[in-house]
């Protein structure tokens, strides 16, 4: 397997005072599990794997090393500031490395979707990226003495999360000239004179920091809703789509397009990975199928990409109160071939799921009409968890 092109530095090294317990924060259990594993749990989700840096206190590198344990991760000591134990983590980046993004491990419930999203903005636009959501509370500066000093616009302001990615030379740079403490990571990159953009972040993705945070944390993992999540009922859904090849059209298939493959026939982009993705996530939460949700004389899905049936399916399983676990896929075809691109299709299909896709395949050894290379068939099945 090729060596990763993404590292995602986990810095844990702070003491939690705030938080005041006697271990540092990375260490106090949410419901029987660290914080530091409920984030990496999620980091681990991410595809294709990353290389992980975890940046651990002194005292915890034997309890770091353990929660690491069985995987590629490296562990190194932090610093006496969140920069500092940052630039430990740079100190540790493979050589392969062209994207960093830097999480707080105090971040425990932020969910690998928002990781994928991150990384997928700095590849494109070669800037930082950091997540953001609105500010809900009316913002005013103040002092001690005069009290209200000003009024702010909320609407201007957004409270910034992790993960934050960057271009990895630009950044690893930028550390290492950065002459003060800055509040974040993009500040330090701001400061070198490189831009930073902002997606819309994940409620998920809060700090916790004070005892209170920690009861929420604890109260939402007991919940089915969130990442790592008490799973108190289940549903498995299935879904089968067969297509015939089609020499007049492009390929489209598992979500992104094959040159130099004979297209699909049949409605829409005749995506059958996607559709019978589409029909096992219905399926699992009674909402019918792909025919009767997104019928073919609704001339809104004439040419519509399976992409988008994805993601209006997605948005209405997930609205119906279930959170996707995993989704399998299985691709019935002599062409196109699957395992080289294995990696990048699950990539995509993840992103766009935001929950694991895996994505395996097999011949029919000669046999009906996919042996005969008529079609492609695909079958789908999935996992849900009712909230
Ligand atoms: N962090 C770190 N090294 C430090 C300080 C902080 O790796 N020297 C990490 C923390 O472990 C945390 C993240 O940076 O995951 C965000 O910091 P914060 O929430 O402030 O954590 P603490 O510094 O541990 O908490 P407090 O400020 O309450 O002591
Ligand atoms: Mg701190």
């Amino acid at each position: 397997m090729s060596s990763p092109t993404v590292a995602v530095i986990v810095v844990a090294a702070g003491s939690g005072n705030r938080l005041g317990r006697a271990r540092p924060k990375a260490f106090v259990t949410i419901v029987g599990r660290t914080i530091l594993e409920r984030s990496l749990d999620e980091v681990f989700a991410v595809v294709p794997p990353p290389q992980v840096i975890v940046v651990a206190p002194e005292g915890e590198m034997d309890a770091a090393q353990r929660i690491t344990d069985g995987t590629a991760a490296t562990v190194v000591t932090g610093g006496a500031t969140r920069q500092q134990s940052v630039g430990r983590g740079l100190a540790e980046l493979d050589p392969d490395v062209t994207t960093v993004l830097v999480h707080d491990a105090a971040r425990a419930l932020t969910p690998a979707a928002l990781f994928q999203r991150v990384i997928d903005e700095v590849q494109l636009l070669g800037r930082g990226v950091v997540p953001g959501i609105p500010v809900v509370n009316t913002v005013k500066r103040v002092d001690e003495r005069d009290g209200v000093l000003e009024e702010l616009d909320r609407a201007g302001m957004r409270e910034i999360q992790t993960p934050q990615g960057f271009p990895r030379a630009a950044f690893v740079a930028a550390h290492e000239v950065a002459s003060q403490e800055y509040t974040d990571d993009a500040a330090v990159f701001a400061a070198a004179g490189h831009p930073v953009s902002i997606i819309e972040g994940d409620p998920l993705a809060f700090k916790i920091t004070t005892p209170w945070d920690l009861r929420h944390a604890e109260q939402l993992v007991s919940t089915s809703g969130v990442p790592g999540g008490a799973v108190t009922a289940t549903r498995t859904g299935i879904g089968v789509d067969v297509h015939a090849l089609d020499d007049t059209r492009p390929l489209w298939f598992c979500g992104v397009y094959w040159p130099d493959e004979p297209g699909l026939a049949g409605h829409s982009d005749g995506d059958a990975a996607c559709h019978a993705m589409c029909d096992a996530l219905l399926s699992a939460a009674g909402l019918g199928d792909v025919g009767s949700r997104f019928g073919t004389d609704d001339p809104r899905f004439a040419d519509a990409a399976g992409a988008e049936f994805l993601t209006e399916t997605v948005a209405l399983v997930t609205g119906a109160g279930y959170r996707i676990l995993n989704v399998a896929v299985q691709v019935v075809a002599n062409r196109p071939k699957i395992g080289p691109r294995r990696m990048e299709l699950e990539t995509v299909l993840t992103d766009l799921v935001g929950a694991p896709v895996t994505v395996g395949a097999t011949t029919s050894d000669g046999l009906g009409l996919t042996g005969r290379g008529e079609g492609i068939a695909v079958l789908a099945t999935c996992l849900l968890a009712a909230l």
